[in-house]
């Protein structure tokens, strides 16, 4: 299956998702919807289903759950992290940002709505393949990741970051947090889903966290070479907010060599590890030399 294939798969499920809730509020449903199919790379939900495929070896429904789940979350947080009082910016994915559309109040709420979504849909995939023993478990990564123990920490750190010099060590930790806790748990729960054993587990926890940390180092590099056009979102919103970054650390030179780094040491781990298809090594290969 191609990539637009996969890709095309997750948005038909995701149209699904949304279009099948029992909306009691059509305004909600809307801006919930307007966010997710504002466009988007779908790396996390297509992470997922490859770490799934590449450790079964077959492509699996009760994955393509727990793919959109991870992209409902993902949506959720992009929604929250641009409002007012966190980035305050007018632009994601090409599109005024909730907030700007449908303003403050309803952008959180519809947040609030794609986060509690994400958990409906993966407990239903749970009802749905019971022989599927290993989806709390999946459920379990996603969940912590997305928590306090991950993803919102993560937020907060960076927000305190504002205001006060952070080094590469606090930096490191925070971007685990708010970017790879999540990257991080689509690799763990797609091979848990995938039958892997304790080993696979391991590996592709260790291959995720080197890859979510890329992944935001990336992102800060992006913020400051790449034009708002190209992004999706507005260039320089760092800068604007005074945040401490790899780039602002190291400048942008240095933050490249910390890339090729972490990048180098993702290719080496992924080639190591004997998957049944190679649909991971290749998305893996496309996301580090992404340029938006
Ligand atoms: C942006 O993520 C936010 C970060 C965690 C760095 P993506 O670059 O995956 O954004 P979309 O989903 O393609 O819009
Ligand atoms: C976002 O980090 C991390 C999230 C959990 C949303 P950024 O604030 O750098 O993401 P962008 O650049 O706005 O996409
Ligand atoms: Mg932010
Ligand atoms: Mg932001
Ligand atoms: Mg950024």
């Amino acid at each position: 299956m191609s990539m637009a294939d996969r890709v095309g798969g997750i948005n038909q499920r995701l149209l699904q998702i949304l279009d099948a809730g029992a909306f009691k509020a059509e305004p909600l449903a809307e801006a919930m919807k307007y966010s997710v199919f504002a466009g988007g790379k779908r790396l996390r939900p297509l992470l997922l289903l490859a770490a799934c495929e590449s450790v079964s070896g077959a492509y699996d429904e009760t994955a393509l759950d727990f793919a959109c789940a991870a992209e409902l979350i993902h949506t959720y947080s992009l929604i929250h992290d641009d409002l007012p009082c966190m980035d305050d910016d007018d632009l994601r994915r090409g599109q005024p940002t909730c907030h700007i559309k449908y303003g403050e109040a309803l952008a959180l709420l519809a947040g609030d709505a794609l986060l509690n979504k994400a958990y409906e849909v993966m407990a239903g995939a749970c009802v749905n393949d019971p022989r599927n023993g290993n989806c709390a478990r999946a459920l379990s990564f996603i969940a912590n990741a997305a928590g306090a123990e991950g993803m919102v920490s993560g937020q907060v750190l960076d927000i305190l970051n504002e205001s006060g010099a952070a080094d590469t060590g606090a930096l490191t930790r925070m971007y685990e947090l708010k970017t790879g806790a999540l990257i991080q748990a689509c690799f763990a729960a797609g091979a848990v889903l995938g039958g892997g054993d304790s080993q696979t587990e391991k590996e592709m926890n260790a291959l995720g966290a080197t890859l979510g940390l890329a992944f935001q180092i990336k992102d800060d590099i992006l913020d400051v070479t790449a034009t708002t056009e190209k992004l999706g979102k507005p260039a320089r919103s760092d800068e604007k907010n005074q945040k401490t970054t790899y780039v602002s650390l190291l400048g942008v030179e240095g933050a490249r060599d910390e890339y090729r780094r972490l990048s180098d040491k993702t290719v080496e781990v992924v080639a190591r590890i004997p998957f049944k298809t190679d649909t991971l090594q290749s998305l893996v290969f496309k996301i580090i030399h992404r340029d938006f």
